[in-house]
Order: structure tokens, then sequence, then C-alpha cells
């Protein structure tokens, strides 16, 4: 079975060709540059360029083989770029009388790890995104219950803005680059939520506390990023930790989401891992950051688990929690 998957939920324009569980074709346009001069991913910017980018994405994995199913992100995302990707998917289903599925972005994010490495259900993930910091067990397709979430803003938005407030390119990859030069015991930044007992995510404050301490002086740029980056990450693992002292319900644990492409985040997962002896996996650095190979595999899983099509009047949507209703058929979510 040929699966063509579309994502356009952000500043990702991609287009896949999953053949059973073989990559065939993957193609990504990242629209770093478009964007660049804002500071930031500007939602009329992305969709215009998903117009301009998405239809020789798609044709290229065309040409390597005829669809028997489309996918495409449905959401969560900015929802103008959502409706680009979701009407070309529309429109190809029907002009290839094959069916449509509308997939969750944030399920592609936590099913992907599986299309690399066997793990088995149930499995514990971390999702660590731009719009997302979520600890969740996923039991199977459609049975995700979320454990631990963000009180406040996302961790790669902090590296986002973190990343800007030091002058560089707005984006996480800028903030690892950097810290490998650095010490990362040279700032003292407050840990987030340190010492509370219930387990949740919070970037907010430290935000604040690196807007101050730019504000006030002149930082070593290394240094900072080390440190930064430090902090982001023991905050990560405090509270996975918690989790982790329960009863484990799993020998599996998932690193995923655009931030799990940082190297230093994805050693110190992994040594957490190894201290409560757990199996630690995460994708391939191009199946961690927004794709769309996730999206046809999750469209896959939604196959074979029995997950009938979508219908075709489904509208993009910006919000999209994987415990929404709606995730265990991905049938009808219309307006109406
Ligand atoms: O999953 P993703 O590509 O898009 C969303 O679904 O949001 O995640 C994007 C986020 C951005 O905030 C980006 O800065 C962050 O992932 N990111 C990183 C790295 N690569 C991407 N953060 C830290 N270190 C990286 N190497
Ligand atoms: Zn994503």
């Amino acid at each position: 079975m040929n699966i063509l998957g579309i994502e356009s939920s952000c500043d990702d324009s991609a287009a896949c060709l999953l053949s059973h569980r073989t990559i065939v074709e993957h193609v990504i346009y990242s629209q770093i540059q478009e964007h660049k001069e804002f500071g930031g991913v500007v939602p009329q910017i992305a969709a215009r360029a998903h117009v301009d980018r998405l239809p020789a994405l798609i044709e290229k994995c065309l040409h390597k083989g005829i669809p028997d199913v489309i996918a495409a992100t449905a959401g969560p995302g900015l929802i103008a770029g959502v409706m680009v990707g979701l009407n070309m998917a529309k429109a190809l289903s029907i002009a290839l009388n094959v069916p449509f599925y509308g997939i969750n972005h944030l399920e592609g994010h936590i099913l992907v790890p599986r299309l690399t490495t066997s793990i088995p259900f149930p499995y514990y993930v971390l999702l660590v995104s731009g719009g997302h910091t979520q600890l969740m067990t996923v039991k199977g397709i459609s049975h995700y219950d979320l454990l631990a979430t963000t009180l406040d803003d996302s961790c790669g938005e902090c590296f986002d803005k973190v990343a800007k407030m030091l002058g560089l390119s707005p984006h996480g990859k800028e903030i690892e680059k950097y810290a490998q030069e650095g010490d990362p015991y040279a700032y003292d930044l407050p840990i987030p939520l340190k010492g509370r007992v219930e387990m949740a995510f919070s970037f907010s404050g430290l935000k604040n506390a690196v807007r101050t301490i730019v504000m006030d002086s002149m930082v070593n740029v290394n240094n900072f990023c080390a440190s930064f980056q430090r902090v982001a990450t023991e905050h990560l693992l405090n509270q996975t930790e918690k989790l982790f002292k329960k009863n484990s319900i799993t020998k599996d644990f998932v690193l995923c989401g655009g931030v799990a492409a940082n190297q230093y985040i994805k050693n110190s997962f992994n040594q957490l891992c190894e201290k409560y002896e757990l199996n630690f996996h995460t994708p391939p650095i191009q199946l961690c950051t927004d794709n769309a190979a996730m999206i046809a595999y999750a469209c896959l899983e939604r196959i074979e688990h029995g997950i009938p099509a979508s219908d075709l009047d489904i509208i993009p949507k910006s919000r999209w929690p994987l415990q929404d209703e709606h995730m265990k058929s991905c049938g009808k979510f219309t307006t109406k």
C-alpha cells in the first residue's frame, strides 16, 4: 500500500510517499529563510509558501508511485497553512478516487519512532516541539494519556525566543550550536518548578530570567547558550524523573518533536533512562522535526488498526489535543 503524506502545519512544507513501512520519497522544504527577517514564523507568509512549494514536492512523490491513500495534517497548527495542505490532499483524493485521512500532527510525532524501531505499546513519550511540551503514555492507537503538560510556554518556543534575545536566528539549533563551545555552569539561571511536587512544565519564568540578564549585561553567547540549554534540560529531566520514580508500566521511553533533535538533550535523557533501566528511543533527526513521513506513518497505523477514512468535509483545527474524542475516528469534525 502506498500512502502519500502531506505536512503544512507550521514553517516546513513536506511530502512523503510511504510504501508499507518504507520511505520511498520524502521531501521537506524549510521556510526558515522566508521568516528570518521577521524574527519568527509569520502565518500568512507560511501559508503562501506552502501554496508555492507543496505542488512540486507532491509531484516528486507522485513520480515514485501512485498513492492508494492520501493523508494530510488536519491540525493542530497555523490554520492557514494547515488549510493549504489539507485542501491539496482532499483534491488529490477526489481526483485519484482514493481514501483520505486527516491526521493529527501530534500523533505523527509520537508514533513515528515506531517506523524506524520496533517499540511495543504501551510506552512513555515526551513530546517537545515548538507548540507542545507533553509527557504521555501511548497505550495504543488513539489511546494517549496525558501525564504532564506545560503551564505556559513550550520548550521549543523558549529556545526560539532565547536565541532571538541573544541576537541569533530564532531557532533552537542555534542555541545548540553556540552551546557546544560554552561552559554550562557559567550562568546561574533558575530551574523552573524546582522543589514543586506536581509533574508539570513551565518555561515563561526561565524566559523572563533570560530577558532580564540579557537586557542588563553583555553576555558571553557561548556560555549563555550552554547554561540555558543545561537548565532547560534539567527541568525536562526533573519532571520526567518524577514519572520514572513511580511504578513504571513500561520499559520504553520515547523522546520526540523538534527539540529532540538536540544532541545534548538526547544524551541527557539516554543517561536518565539508563539509571531507571528503561529503553531510550528517539527517531532520526529528520523525523524529529516537522516532516511528512510521520503523517503518512500515523495514517498507516490508523489503517492497520481498522480506523475508517475521514470525511471530505473535515475542517482544519488550530487546537487539537490528542485526548479529543475526534481522535478516535478522525472522521467527522465539521462546523455543522
Ligand atoms: O516539531 P517541530 O519541528 O515543530 C512543531 O511541531 O512545533 O519543532 C520545532 C521546534 C522549534 O521550536 C525549534 O527551535 C526546536 O523545535 N528545535 C530545537 C532544535 N532543533 C529544532 N531546539 C533545540 N535544539 C535543536 N537542535
Ligand atoms: Zn511538529
